[in-house]
């Protein structure tokens, strides 16, 4: 077995899901539709959104604390349903913890380099910024030159506007719909032949995206491959939910921000009004890094 956990695990536990805030419902709801058996943990750290334009100092802190509260519920895997935190923090905190912990970074490019060689990112400032991407898409089609015989090239593009948007719930206005076409024009420029969803809040702009970029261009959520890396470990660690296991216990939801406007807010996307709960604040020293 490749990871430690500080206790045995047990199929039974939940998975560990989070995000700054809605974004991760999207890898929420692959999670439900390719392993429906599991139960979810989610975690969304609101009072602290967007992660975008933190520190990697900030991101690596806040993942951290959030994995030490993982740790305690208990769950038997993190999926880190966050390109920022996954492209800044996954490497350093895979070292430092006795749990396995899933990011998004290397199964979207994966997903990318199956689909097209002339591939777009678009994601935070601090995602774009770390270059995570471009890299993963080199190092993983430099791997393997049989299957990848022609260059890849990958251009990154920062959509800053997009997560306060949808965060506000203005999924529909105009302002939106301008920057999604400014922060698509440079990537069409380029002749990109696949666009990766490089932020899991995103995929919640589906359709507008759909709509501005050409048929040919494929559209990549990393989510789904990241779901289906995560069933196959979870099958050879033996960890993986039996189907007839009771459906007796709820999927949990947890904020660090205001519970009420995360249920409202989430509610469409679920499909259901969930059950939120505040985690105490001290547990996560979410005062210190309030943005004023
Ligand atoms: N949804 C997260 C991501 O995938 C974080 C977005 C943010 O808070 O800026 O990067």
């Amino acid at each position: 077995m490749r990871w430690g956990w500080t206790r045995e695990p047990d199929p039974s536990w939940p998975i560990g899901v989070f995000d700054s805030g809605l974004g991760g419902l999207t890898v929420w709801r692959a999670l439900r539709r390719q392993l429906p058996q599991e139960r979810l943990v989610y975690f969304a750290d609101t009072a602290r959104l967007p992660y975008g334009d933190r520190s990697p100092e900030e991101i690596l802190t806040f993942v951290r604390q959030i994995l030490r509260w993982m740790q305690a519920q208990p769950v038997k895997v993190v999926v880190m349903a966050c390109n920022t935190s996954s492209a800044l923090a996954l490497e350093q905190v895979q070292q430092e913890f006795a749990l396995p912990i899933l990011g998004l970074i290397l199964p979207g490019a994966q997903a990318a380099l199956a689909q097209g060689s002339r591939i777009g990112v678009i994601a935070t400032a601090a995602t774009v910024k770390s270059r995570a991407y471009s890299k993963a898409i080199r190092e993983y089609s430099a791997l393997d030159p049989k299957r990848f015989p022609q260059p890849v090239h990958c251009w990154e593009q920062a959509c800053p506007a997009f997560v306060p948007l949808i965060e506000a719930g203005q999924l529909n206005s105009l302002e939106l719909q301008q920057a999604a076409k400014r922060y698509l024009q440079p990537l069409l420029r380029q002749g990109i032949d696949t666009l990766v969803y490089g932020c899991t809040h995103y995929p919640l702009l589906d359709p507008l995206l759909k709509s501005l970029l050409p048929p040919s261009v494929k559209r990549v959520d990393p989510s789904v491959a990241l779901v289906r890396s995560l069933a196959r470990e979870l099958g050879l660690w033996g960890l993986r939910r039996p189907p007839t296991a009771p459906h007796d216990e709820p999927h949990r939801f947890y904020v660090s921000g205001d519970p009420e406007r995360f249920a409202q807010l989430a509610t469409p996307w679920l499909g259901f009004r969930p059950q939120v709960e505040q985690v105490e604040l001290p547990a996560l020293d979410v005062n210190n890094f309030r943005r004023t």
